[in-house]
């Protein structure tokens, strides 16, 4: 089983992968928790790149082009043999990240990205991609927060302005829509306990 979690920033991905590992773990079936760019140490390096802030910034080709690098490394090296082996696949973002951020937000082309996810990934699609929809303002409030805890940061993206993180999130909200079956759209903003229980029911496990 493949399962991609998508959503804006702080929209909840990581505390819904932690609560489901744990899940599976209850239930002793094999899993791997990974994420997009990154999952190899070659594609942490990519990852690197791409989020730092500073001069020389990616052109949008140019960062379409190392997103996919990383996820050709990752898919082949990481995701494929996993699957081979039966293990459930737990992964922080993938393809439709590409088609949000990189189409919705930088406004290169959705042929050029799906051909090159097409590429990247030799094919290999999820079986369920979540959605954690927030709205912008919440995510702003969440990264803020982090920040002040954490002292860590914001990296490229989470700096964007508003008006780029409102056209991700109306484009994931248009891929969901236009293959309701193969997405499972939960918001959120509930506790994490109702986010949990929604996907649970969503994927009738
Ligand atoms: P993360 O911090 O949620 O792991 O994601 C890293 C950032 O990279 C996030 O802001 C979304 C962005 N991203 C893209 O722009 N395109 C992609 O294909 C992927 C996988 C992530």
């Amino acid at each position: 089983m493949f399962i991609v979690f998508e959503g804006i920033d702080a929209s909840g991905k990581s505390t819904l992968i932690k609560a489901l590992s744990d899940k599976l773990t209850e239930k002793s079936l094999q899993y791997i928790v990974t994420r997009e760019p990154g999952g190899t140490p070659l594609a942490e390096e990519i990852r690197e790149l791409l989020l730092k802030n500073g001069e020389d910034a990616p052109t949008p080709r140019c960062e379409l082009l190392l997103y996919q690098a990383s996820r050709a490394q990752h898919v082949e090296k990481v995701i494929e043999p996993a699957l081979k082996k039966d293990q459930w696949v737990l992964c922080d973002r993938f393809t439709a990240s590409s088609l949000a951020f990189q189409c919705g937000g930088r406004g290169v082309s959705e042929a050029d990205v799906n051909m090159l996810n097409n590429y990247s990934t030799a094919g290999r699609q999820p079986d369920i991609t979540v959605l954690l929809d927030i709205s912008v303002d919440e995510s702003e409030k969440r990264k803020n927060s982090r920040v002040t805890e954490t002292g860590v940061e914001k990296d490229r993206f989470e700096i964007e302005k508003i008006e780029f993180h409102s056209n991700v999130r109306n484009h994931y909200l248009k891929q969901a829509e236009e293959n309701p079956k193969a997405w499972l759209v939960i918001s959120g903003e509930k506790s994490p306990k109702d986010v949990l229980d929604s996907f649970l029911e969503g994927m009738n496990l």
